[in-house]
């Protein structure tokens, strides 16, 4: 697989799976932006990859100024979108029961309202062939406690993806979705172990995923080697969905 000369846009790029699929996609070549909210994390990703093909962009995807900003750099570089990658996310977990509108509209206005309106402004700068991939997760298609309007943004996730996949097709643009299981990254940071192991111990593979798993995956959809793939839901969770 081989993105010389490709650009390359990552939604919340400067840590977890983000940073790791950034760090894949230079080594193949690529030019890649990369986007998150906390200028100190951009930067500590910077000196991490180290690579002149990587720019960064401060940009809460949250918020449509900050999404506008974003679209302005690209009209600004001249160049179209190869490969856009919708990642920018986070977890809150809460009972039903539990979960406050201020939970409730974080996690919605970041995981489906930025995502949504980040692709709309982006689908116009999109080249012809492009691939878009938008990072869902495994709780989108399962039932687990304490997920509930983290799992209800995922679905919408997915129903999004196979929107765009039938909208863009004309351009010969491919949509695919990717949903990791848990995954080390620093999202889970807080997790304690006991419970990492139980999960883990639940999976067929017997342990979490690593970023660069989730990342491979992605720059799989991405690469022509996956020319005929649209409107997919790739599972990456070590077989856990074999028993939704
Ligand atoms: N890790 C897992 O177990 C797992 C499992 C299934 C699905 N996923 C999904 O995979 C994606 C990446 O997760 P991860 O584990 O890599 O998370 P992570 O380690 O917490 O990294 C999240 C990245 O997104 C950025 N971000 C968060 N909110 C943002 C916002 N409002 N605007 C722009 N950037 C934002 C963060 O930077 P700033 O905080 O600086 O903004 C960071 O770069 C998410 O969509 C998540 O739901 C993760």
């Amino acid at each position: 697989m081989n993105f010389t000369n490709k650009n390359v846009i990552i939604t919340g790029g400067s840590a977890g799976i983000g940073l790791a699929t950034a760090k894949t996609f230079i080594e193949k070549g690529a030019r890649v932006l990369i986007t998150g909210r906390n200028t100190d994390s951009l930067q500590a990703a910077s000196i991490d990859i180290n690579s002149p093909n990587l720019k960064t962009l401060a940009s809460d995807i949250s918020k449509l100024t900050d999404i506008a900003t974003l679209e302005k750099e690209v009209t600004e570089s001249g160049t179209k979108v190869d490969v856009l990658v919708l990642n920018a996310g986070i977890a809150k977990q809460y009972s039903i029961e539990d979960t406050t509108e201020e939970v409730f509209d974080d996690l919605f206005n970041i995981n489906v309202k930025g995502l949504f309106f980040t692709l709309q402004k982006l689908i116009p700068h999109l080249s012809e062939g492009a691939s878009v991939i938008l990072i869902s997760s495994g709780v989108s298609v399962s039932g687990y406690a304490q997920m509930g309007a983290y799992a209800a943004t995922k679905s919408a996730v997915d129903a999004i993806a196979r929107t765009a996949a039938t909208e863009l097709a004309d351009r010969k643009i491919r949509v695919n979705v990717v949903a990791p299981g848990l995954t080390d990254t620093p999202m889970n940071q807080q997790t304690p172990e006991d419970i990492k192991n139980a999960i883990a111990a639940a999976v067929p593979l017997k342990r979490i995923g690593e970023a660069e798993e989730i990342a491979n995956a992605i720059v799989f959809l991405a690469s022509s080697g996956a020319s005929y793939i649209s409107g997919s839901y790739l599972a990456v969770d070590g077989g856990v969905t074999i028993r939704r």
